[in-house]
């Protein structure tokens, strides 16, 4: 019987495998999240993420010193404060951790690029995403509280904000409060697609941020959908904003595929914590091969339609690339 479909023929050596790949990823496009915390004299090591780090300002900059010697040339800023309250006050004080962190680094690294985390999660003593008002979080108080802790990251020097708190109408006003200051070539990145997820687990004790009550279910999306995804996008496409993010990543890649294909707009998907301690634990344990793990995530968060990729393991993925294993 003679064979008429030979799928092997383009897969027999490696030169000819590259020659066919059909996603290519550039460690230009990795961002790496890293988070500073005011409490500390030293990097203290994250318990629910091994190898991962919360740093005092110094130890921030030789990561980041670091990081650009290994590729890795952009950062997502989380910041810890000494002190938490109801309002979250220290969430846009100019001489607050985040900020001073954002100016040592633009101040000491030019070729880093800076994106901060704007959310009052870190920093309300009840750890929810805004203001409160009976027990549930009022949208519009803590609109203005967002533009003012936007202002205050840009200030300090951030290259990008991105809001992951979902309130309504955040990017709308963020724009404003930005563009009214002249910072109008400050682009938004938008978590714009964020789900209630449990996924998120050890990035609540990474950050302090574990709400004291109740869930964010009334904020972050519920994971059964996928239309309301696309109404979130455009909403915030429409206020303004120039990236959208889904998040997480790897349980969510259809949702990725989905608005790539819909949007016009550059698309980051967010591997998070519990991605990332759940592939750390299996290979502490023996279980599975990390480094494979790791590249074969990078690679399927490009293939279904990410142009960004944020990671814990961006150190990881740049080395993969450098070395030719992915890319
Ligand atoms: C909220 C925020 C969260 C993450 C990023 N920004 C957590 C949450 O909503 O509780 C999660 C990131 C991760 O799990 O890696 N400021």
């Amino acid at each position: 019987m003679e064979v008429k479909h030979r799928g092997r023929r383009l897969r027999t050596n490696e030169l000819l495998r590259g020659l066919v790949r059909e996603t290519r990823i550039s460690s230009e496009a990795i961002v790496y999240p890293i988070f500073v915390d005011e409490n500390l004299q030293e990097k203290k090591e994250i318990s629910s993420m091994p190898g991962q780090y919360r740093y005092d300002i110094n130890s921030l900059l030789h990561k980041v010193e670091n990081l650009l010697n290994n590729g890795v040339n952009k950062i997502m800023i989380f910041g810890i404060p000494k002190e938490k309250d109801v309002m979250g006050k220290e969430a846009f004080n100019e001489n607050g951790i985040v900020q001073r962190a954002i100016m040592d680094i633009k101040k000491n690294f030019k070729d880093m690029y800076v994106i901060s985390d704007v959310c009052m999660c870190e920093y309300t003593s009840h750890g929810h995403c805004g203001i409160l008002c009976n027990l549930g979080v009022d949208n519009d108080k803590t609109l203005d509280m967002l533009g003012k802790i936007a202002l205050s990251h840009v200030e300090a020097g951030a290259d990008m904000v991105a809001p992951s708190d979902m309130m309504d109408g955040r990017i709308g006003k963020i724009r404003y409060v930005l563009d009214k200051n002249n910072y109008y070539n400050t682009p938004i990145m938008s978590y714009a697609i964020k789900y209630a997820s449990s996924f998120y687990g050890p990035f609540r004790v990474a950050a302090d941020s574990a709400p004291s009550f109740g869930d964010r279910k009334s904020y972050q999306m519920d994971f059964h959908n996928k239309k309301e995804a696309i109404k979130e996008c455009m909403y915030d496409i429409d206020e303004g904003a120039d990236i959208i993010m889904v998040k997480p990543a790897m349980s969510y890649l259809d949702i990725v595929e989905s608005i790539s294909k819909k949007i016009n707009l550059p698309v980051a998907s967010y591997s998070v914590s519990g991605e990332y301690s759940m592939v750390k634990a299996g290979s502490m344990a023996g279980f599975i091969d990390e480094r494979k793990i790791i590249d074969e995530m990078a690679v399927s968060a490009f293939r279904a339609g990410s142009n960004i990729y944020i990671s814990y393991f961006a150190e990881e993925i740049c080395k993969s690339i450098r070395e030719g294993r992915i890319g």
